[in-house]
Formats: structure tokens, C-alpha cells, sequence
């Protein structure tokens, strides 16, 4: 991949990062990176995730690993509101950011990660996964002109208890910019990117602040902060409407339910994606329905196996290295991210008011 293997660091060693690490682990053993440092506030925590990396020492903060590691890149995957400030102090010492999803709490935090990256000619990846893992972008032609989208992430009752997920200052908001954003993206990207017009949509935690029966286990309903369940819609230019629907509990009839559709017309392309399950046969094969010779046809991939979430992370990784060493293009720009996270913003904005928020000038 490299001539000389890439210095990466891992800022915040919690249950992400562990799919960073495994993949960064992978990426050294064929001589493309080194990991030097991981840092935590919680030193054990670093601690416990370098002693599996091998050659990599612990950091309390990341303006040590910085300093006395001097790594090339670093992957952020600190909480959602620490996104900004970590970015902002890994480019300015120079190293390139692989950052976690969402790319921030807010827009204006994004805008300024992006144009602090373009003013040091460093790489901002934003860790939009799914990306890197659906083979489908040169099937959209099939499709014609596309004019409705859907983006569906629903958990029958999939809370998450522990750690940061339920926490509105840490996170930003619940099922919309931890679920929602990953099947937004996917769909939106697909599209080609359309600029975004108007949004509107609904959050409720009907669920989250009465129940504690879960399969996730339970959670503290007291201190439910976000919503459970968000439901939406975009408008595009060009009049093409996106549906967005991102549910944490959800009175569904099955466990998981992950999607993306495009409906063009000519086509309509439906795109399951693996959810808890490491391996699953149906998931991240894209599927088109279209007329063909008079007769209505189902067009699916079956060769190659879509790549597992692991591989996901380990394609994520080893386009970074190539961004950062060879110059590659960014699969997610840096402005796509800003312009993601806007749609967040006006989510939510949208979701306290009850006029839908317009995101551009008609
Ligand atoms: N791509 C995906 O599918 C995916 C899945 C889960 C989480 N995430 C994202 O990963 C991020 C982290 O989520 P998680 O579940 O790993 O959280 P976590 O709570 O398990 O871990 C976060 C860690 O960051 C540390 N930390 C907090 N602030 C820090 C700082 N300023 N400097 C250094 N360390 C700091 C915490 O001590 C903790 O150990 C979030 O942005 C989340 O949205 C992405």
C-alpha cells in the first residue's frame, strides 16, 4: 500500500475504537501503519486498548500523543461533542483526522474542521462506513430520474443503556445522529450528493422515558435525555423528497430493521444493511426492480460476499492511509460532512418548531 508505514493514533479508547484498533492492527501487520499512541482522559482505558496494539503506548490526553508520538493521523472516536475540539487540535499539530460520525455537534463545528483541514492541506475523513461497504454506486444509473428516497434504521427496542448514547450533551440528540445519520448518508451519497432544500421531521421518546424492557438490555429512564424515535423528510433540488425514519425502540416485529430504497423511474434499487450480526447473507447486497424486455425483473449482486462490519472498518482504514500517503480523494469530503451535519441541524431545529426548516435559498 505504502513505502513507509503510516504513525496513526486512536483518540478515545471506548467501544468504537476497538473496530479502529483491530483494523489498524490488520494494516500493520502488512507494513502500512504504526500505531503509536492511544489516548483516553480514562488512562486505563488507553491503557487496556495499547496493550493490544502492538509498539503503541498510552496517552491521558491527546496533546501528549501528540507531542511524544507525533503520529500522522489520528481516528477520533471520542464522543460526538468532543468531534471539533479534538479534530481541531490534531490538524493543527499537523496529523490527519479520520473523525467518527456524526462530524460534529452542529454545523458550525464542521464548517470550521473543514476549513481548518483545506488551510493545512490535512485529511478530514469523516467515518461514514457504509460508504465503503455498498458496491451499488454505478447501479443508480439503472435507475432513471430518481425522485423519492428512503432511509429506514428501527430497533425493536434496541436502547442503548450504557455509555453515551442517551446523553443529549455528549451525543447531540439520539436515534437521528447515531442511527439515522449512517442510512441518511448512504442514501444521500448514493444520490449524488443533491443539495439539500428543505427538512422537517418529529422526534419523540415515548418509549425511552416509560420502559426499560430492551434487548439491549435495560437503560435509565430517568435520564432518558434524546429522542427514541425520529421520523422525517428531506427535500432536494430537483424536487426529489427523501424519507428518513431512525428509531432506538421501535413495536416492531423483528429485532432489526435497516434499509435504504431509491425509487427512479425506471428502477428502484433497495439496499439491506447488516445491523448486530457479523456476518448476514441478504445484508449490503443491493438489489434493483426495473422492467426489462417486457417483464418486470429483480436484478441482485451475488458475487462478490459483501464485506463483514469488521472489513468495513478495515476499508475505512486503509482508505485514510491512501488519502493521507498517496493523495486519494476522500471517499466523504470534508464539505459533504458540513453539509450532512446541516441536515442535522435543521432536523432537529425542524423537530422543536413546527414550520420545516429551510435549509436553502430557493
Ligand atoms: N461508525 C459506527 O458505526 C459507530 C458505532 C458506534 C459509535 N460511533 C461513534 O463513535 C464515537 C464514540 O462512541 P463510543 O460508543 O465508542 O463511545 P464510548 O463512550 O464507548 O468511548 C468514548 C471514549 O472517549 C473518551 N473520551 C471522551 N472525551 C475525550 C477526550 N476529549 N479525549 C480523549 N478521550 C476522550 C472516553 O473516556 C471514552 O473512553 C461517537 O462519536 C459515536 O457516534 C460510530
Amino acid at each position: 500500500m505504502t513505502e513507509r508505514p503510516m504513525k496513526v493514533g486512536i483518540v478515545g479508547a471506548g467501544n468504537i475504537a476497538a473496530r479502529h484498533a483491530q483494523a489498524y492492527r490488520e494494516l500493520a501487520e502488512i507494513g502500512a501503519v504504526e500505531v503509536v499512541g492511544v489516548a483516553d482522559l480514562a488512562l486505563d482505558r488507553a491503557e487496556a486498548l495499547a496493550r493490544t496494539l502492538p509498539g503503541a503506548r498510552a496517552y491521558a490526553s491527546l496533546g501528549d500523543m501528540l507531542r511524544q508520538a507525533g503520529p500522522d493521523g489520528v481516528s477520533v472516536c471520542a464522543p460526538n461533542a468532543f468531534h471539533r475540539e479534538i479534530a481541531v487540535e490534531a490538524l493543527e499539530a499537523g496529523a490527519h483526522v479520520l473523525c467518527e460520525k456524526p462530524p460534529a455537534i452542529n454545523a458550525v463545528q464542521a464548517e470550521e474542521m473543514a476549513a481548518l483541514a483545506a488551510a493545512r492541506e490535512r485529511v478530514l475523513l469523516y467515518g461514514l462506513l457504509y460508504r465503503h461497504m455498498v458496491p451499488a454506486r454505478p447501479f443508480v444509473e439503472e435507475l432513471g430520474r430518481i425522485y423519492h428516497a428512503e432511509a429506514v434504521w428501527l430497533r425493536r427496542r434496541g436502547i442503548p443503556g450504557w455509555g453515551i448514547y442517551t446523553d443529549k450533551e455528549m451525543q447531540g440528540g439520539g436515534a437521528f445522529i447515531d442511527l439515522g445519520v449512517h442510512v441518511l448518508d448512504l442514501a444521500w451519497s448514493l444520490m449524488g450528493c443533491p443539495r439539500p432544500m428543505r427538512i422537517g421531521g418529529t422526534t419523540f421518546a415515548h418509549i425511552g422515558r416509560t420502559s426499560q424492557v430492551g434487548l439491549l438490555g435495560p437503560w435509565d429512564r430517568e435520564r432518558f435525555g434524546v429522542e427514541d424515535t425520529a421520523v422525517g423528510a428531506v427535500m432536494f433540488e430537483g424536487e426529489t423528497r427523501l424519507e428518513i425514519h431512525a428509531a432506538f425502540a421501535a413495536n416492531i416485529p423483528v429485532n432489526e430493521q435497516v434499509y435504504v430504497g431509491l425509487n427512479g423511474d425506471r428502477g428502484a434499487l433497495k439496499i439491506p444493511l447488516m445491523t448486530s450480526q457479523e456476518v448476514a447473507t441478504e445484508a449490503f447486497r443491493p438489489t434493483i426492480y426495473t422492467e426489462r424486455h417486457g417483464h418486470l425483473i429483480d436484478m441482485s449482486i451475488s458475487e462478490p460476499l459483501p464485506p463483514t462490519v469488521a472489513q468495513g472498518f478495515r476499508l475505512q482504514a486503509e482508505h485514510f492511509v491512501r488519502c493521507c500517503v498517496d493523495g486519494e480523494q476522500p471517499i466523504v469530503t470534508p464539505e459533504q460532512g458540513t453539509v450532512l451535519q446541516r441536515m442535522i441541524d435543521g432536523f432537529y431545529a425542524s423537530a422543536g418548531s413546527t414550520d420545516r426548516v429551510v435549509l436553502a435559498d430557493e
